[in-house]
């Protein structure tokens, strides 16, 4: 006999509905997003896709027809999350249908690529399970859940990032003047701790026209600075025109040459993909940001082997010196594990000697989280709580300390900003410096979506304040 979650279990025989643009909106959409980057990015393409549906966005879940958890299965704490919030939802939904209105619950992201059915047996409240290469299914899936729970996580073939809908100009003016474009999705680096290659899957490369034709349209519509993404970016292949292979450098160039593209970022990335050609296009792109968030993990060897990173904590400081050397203004930011399986004060210890070499601009730090289906996680040789902890707040006061000298450095010196938005009062104006620091500075609305010149003055925990410099003025 089929049980519930089979006969929940829809595969969809999907043909794209017919588009249509201007359908009036009368439906309200709250897409919830958790993690990293690229889920932000997805969340406005599942906006997109169900805007010609009739859809559109609210902030408040009380007004919401429609609510998308677009979740995170990076740590166990992010995927604990989701459940947590599942349970306001169902109430939530409860309260609508004792009112005879109804909510649609569809859980998205990584969580629903990992657990799948799982979620509707721990909370039968959800109608819609949705992973990651699916988004362009939305609409129909949408539809179908009005007869019961639907689940699409398949891995197509085809390149789910050819079906996405288009973003209107109006709809990229709303989101502001920094974007985010995914050139790469998922990983074939399976690093012992993390599930990504798991819930992305294969290290798939978009096309370099449809990136050029993205970026440019964002451009159009006001976008200033433009951050390339892919859960592991530099490992970036897309195709040319003629089927010819670029790399993440030659990308950058392409895109450098968009008039009126202000800036340009990329994240995340591993050491061994950091290529000679990328690492010149640092010295030579004016448009690329001298700031790199270039994860190292830990500082030991022995844990390095163990996650399966391949390579030793001599090679990335050499790589380090390597970059700096092509553009000596670069600041570099890593992501650390601290408490994988096995770590010794020792292992621990080398970690804080690499930070301290290294001197990072900011850092994230985690302790390790064992994930489902990940090698790490079937060690017998798991590091106690407490010892993560203590671990994480050693490491956590030392790359504090250098965040916030790397900061107060900046007093007196003068660094572009982009201008993003007002300031916290009036006749103040806010951007970020090439660092991605917040900068405040007196300076008129006008100059908003500018990039000026700032003299820093001051230095806050979270801010920095400066003035405009003569010629910016
Ligand atoms: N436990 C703790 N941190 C993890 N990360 C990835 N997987 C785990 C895990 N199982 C961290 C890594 C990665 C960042 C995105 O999340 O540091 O670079
Ligand atoms: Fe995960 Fe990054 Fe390692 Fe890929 S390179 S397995 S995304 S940590």
């Amino acid at each position: 006999m089929k049980s519930d979650l089979e006969a929940a279990l829809v595969k969809t025989d999907w043909t794209p509905a017919p588009s249509d643009q201007g359908a009036k909106a009368t439906k309200k959409l709250l897409v919830k997003s958790f993690g990293c980057q690229m889920n932000v990015y997805d969340a406005a393409r599942m906006a997109d896709v169900l805007a010609p549906e009739g859809f559109s966005e609210t902030a408040a879940p009380e007004d919401a027809d429609l609510v998308i958890l677009n979740t995170c299965h990076i740590r166990e704490k992010a995927s604990e999350k989701v459940f947590s919030e599942l349970g306001r939802l169902r109430r939530l939904k409860e309260e609508r249908r004792a009112e005879g209105k109804d909510l649609r619950i569809a859980v998205a992201g990584c969580v629903a690529q990992a657990e799948g059915g799982e979620i509707l047996r721990k909370q039968r409240a959800v109608d819609i399970v949705v992973g990651p290469q699916s988004y362009h299914r939305l609409p129909e899936l949408v539809r179908l859940a009005a007869d019961g729970p639907v689940i699409d996580t398949d891995f197509p073939v085809e390149d789910k990032f050819n079906h996405l809908t288009p973003p209107s100009e109006d709809r990229i003016r709303t989101r502001g003047l920094t974007a985010f474009l995914t050139v790469q999705e998922g990983c074939d680096k399976f690093c012992s701790f993390c599930v990504v290659p798991y819930t992305r899957g294969a290290e798939a490369s978009r096309d370099v026209e449809r990136i050029v034709a993205e970026a440019e349209a964002l451009t159009r519509a006001g976008v200033r600075e433009i951050t390339l993404l892919g859960q592991n970016v530099n490992a970036f292949h897309g195709r040319g025109e003629s089927n010819e292979v670029w790399s993440l450098a030659r990308l950058i160039e392409r895109l450098s040459e968009i008039d009126g593209l202000a800036r340009l970022r990329y994240t995340t990335s591993h050491p061994n993909d950091m290529t000679d050609d990328l690492i010149r296009a640092h010295g030579e792109a004016a448009k690329l940001m001298p700031f790199l968030h270039l994860p190292v993990q830990s500082g030991s060897d022995r844990i390095l082997a163990a996650m399966n990173r391949k390579h030793r904590a001599e090679d990335y400081l050499r790589l380090v010196e390597k970059i700096r050397a092509a553009r000596p203004d670069i600041a570099l930011s890593s992501d650390f594990i601290v408490g994988f399986p096995g770590e010794t004060d020792e292992d621990f210890e080398a970690t804080l000697a690499l930070i301290r070499a290294v001197d990072f601009a900011s850092t994230f730090y985690f302790k390790y989280s064992p994930r489902p289906g990940t090698p790490g996680a079937e060690r017998e040789d798991h590091v106690a709580e407490e010892v993560k902890a203590e671990r994480l707040a050693r490491l956590g006061e030392k790359v504090e300390a250098q965040r916030q000298a790397f900061n107060r450095a900046l007093v007196g010196r003068t660094v572009d900003v982009l201008f993003e938005k007002p300031g916290r009062r009036p006749g103040q104006i806010a951007g970020k410096s090439p660092y991605l620091q917040a900068v405040q500075a007196d300076g008129p609305d006008s100059m908003i979506g500018d990039v000026a010149a700032v003299e820093i003055v001051e230095c806050g925990s979270n801010s920095l304040f400066g003035r405009l410099t003569e010629e910016a003025r």
